[in-house]
């Protein structure tokens, strides 16, 4: 079983999927071992502990550096023996050193069809709102590999998702969620889980 680690900042919709995907037997080869927040507040932290899984808040400013915040992360997965990394709106950054650790073992899912409105400044509703500036008709969900450039790593899955009139930011990230996120980040974790533990049978 490859045993997952789900890192958060905010509301943890996106865990609760991964959460339901679980319990439903939808992700047969992982088992979310432990949820880590970026802050003590993230409500995914009360997602977490109602769902009888490990969970933390690693705040980078309890950090003096990049490199002492990512080498407590680090730390934190391999007392929990991690396998596999998934960011689900982790919004601090990670350095070289975190994802060195995981080579191609972290998904991200960004709210957007990649490579439009992603990169650097690109997060939550500011991909909608940039989304909706730009007067686009389509939008969506990836879920892709992290690599050392801000959304750059290898997609893996895309699903697309219609702009419609009279949209707010907030309407549109719902919509992007519902119809894509929820439902791509559940179908990419199982993918990489089962093919982990192939690697591991090998
Ligand atoms: C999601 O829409 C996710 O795609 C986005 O943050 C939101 C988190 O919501 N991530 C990014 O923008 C990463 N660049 P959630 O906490 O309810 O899952």
């Amino acid at each position: 079983m490859t045993r997952i680690a789900v890192l958060v900042s905010g509301g943890g919709t996106n865990l609760q999927a991964l959460i339901d995907s679980e319990r439903a037997g939808k992700i047969p080869h992982g088992s979310i071992e432990l949820v880590i927040a970026s802050n003590e507040k993230a409500y995914a932290l009360t997602r977490a502990e109602n769902a009888g899984i490990a969970h933390a808040a690693i705040r980078r400013k309890d950090y003096a550096d990049q490199d002492s915040y990512d080498a407590a992360l680090v730390e934190a997965l391999h007392v929990h023996d991690i396998d596999m990394v998934i960011l689900a709106g982790f919004l601090s950054i990670l350095g070289p050193r975190f994802i060195q650790s995981y080579p191609d073992r972290i998904l991200n899912i960004h709210p957007s069809l990649i490579p439009s409105f992603c990169g650097k400044g690109f997060y939550g509703l500011k991909v909608h709102e940039a989304a909706l500036a730009k007067g686009v008709k389509v939008t969506g969900a990836t879920v892709h590999l992290v690599n050392e450039i801000p959304d750059g790593g290898r997609i893996l899955l895309q699903k697309a998702v219609e702009v419609q009139d009279g949209d707010t930011p907030e309407i549109l990230q719902r919509r992007v969620m519902e119809q894509a996120e929820w439902i791509l980040l559940p179908k990419a974790a199982e993918m990489l889980a089962e093919k982990l533990e192939e690697e591991k049978q090998a």
